[in-house]
C-alpha cells in the first residue's frame, strides 16, 4: 500500500533513499534548502520510473516559512527521515507537532557525543509519534578510517527504518552513547 514519506535534506546523501521509497510507489516529499541541480536531478530521476517525488525548497532555520511548507504536506504521514543539523533542534519538534507522523527517524553525525546523549534523553511529547535516532559513524579500513559514502548512508537508513530500533548506528563509532 502506498504511504507518505517525508525526507528533510533528501537532495544530498539521502538521495538514493528517496528514490528507493519512491520506487516502492510511496509518495515522497523531499525538502531541501533551495532549488538546486541536485534537487532537479532527483525529480527527473524519479520521473523516469513514474514515481511520485514532491521536491520542496524551504529552510528549516526560518521557522515561519518552514511551517508554511509543512502545512502544505498531508498530515499523519507514515514516515519522516530528518537530516537536520544539531543547531536547529527545534525544527524536529515543529515537524512532529505539525505533521504527527507515525515514525520519526532523526539522523545525527558522530562528531558530538554530548549532543547525542542529550538527544537520546529528549522526549518529543507526541504520543502519536514513535521517534528513533540514526547515528552516522565511520568505516574502519585496515589502519585507517573513512566517512560513510552517500550510498552507505542511504541504504543504512533504509535498513534502520526496517528494523525500527530506537538507536541505530551506520558503520561504527568509538563509543556507544547512553541515554
Ligand atoms: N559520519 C559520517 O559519515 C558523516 C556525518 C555527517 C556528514 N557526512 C558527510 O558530510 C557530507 C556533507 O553533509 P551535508 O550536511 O552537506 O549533507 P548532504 O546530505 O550532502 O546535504 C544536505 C541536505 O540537507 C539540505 N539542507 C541543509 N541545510 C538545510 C536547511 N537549513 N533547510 C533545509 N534543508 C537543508 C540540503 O539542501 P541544499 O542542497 O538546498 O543545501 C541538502 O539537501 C555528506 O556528503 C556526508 O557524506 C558524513
Amino acid at each position: 500500500m502506498s504511504k507518505d514519506v517525508l525526507v528533510i535534506g533528501g537532495a544530498g546523501m539521502l538521495r538514493k533513499a528517496c528514490l528507493e521509497y519512491a520506487q516502492q510507489r510511496n509518495r515522497v516529499f523531499v525538502i531541501a534548502r533551495r532549488k538546486s541541480k541536485k534537487l532537479a536531478l532527483l525529480k527527473r530521476e524519479s520521473m523516469s520510473f513514474s514515481a511520485c517525488i514532491f521536491a520542496m525548497e524551504s529552510d528549516y532555520n526560518d521557522y515561519s516559512a518552514f511551517l508554511e511548507t509543512l502545512v502544505s504536506i498531508p498530515p499523519s504521514l507514515h514516515l519522516v527521515i530528518s537530516w537536520i543539523h544539531s543547531s536547529s533542534a527545534l525544527s524536529h519538534l515543529q515537524i512532529i507537532q505539525t505533521l504527527r507522523p507515525q515514525h520519526y527517524f532523526r539522523l545525527l553525525g558522530s562528531s558530538d557525543l554530548e549532543h547525542l546523549k542529550r538527544s537520546l534523553r529528549e522526549s518529543f511529547c507526541c504520543p502519536l509519534t514513535q521517534t528513533y535516532q540514526i547515528v552516522l559513524g565511520h568505516i574502519k579500513e585496515k589502519t585507517e578510517q573513512r566517512w560513510l559514502t552517500h550510498d552507505e548512508i542511504s541504504y543504512g537508513v533504509i535498513n534502520a527504518v526496517k528494523k525500527r530500533s530506537s538507536l541505530s548506528i551506520i558503520g561504527s563509532i568509538d563509543q556507544i552513547p547512553k541515554p
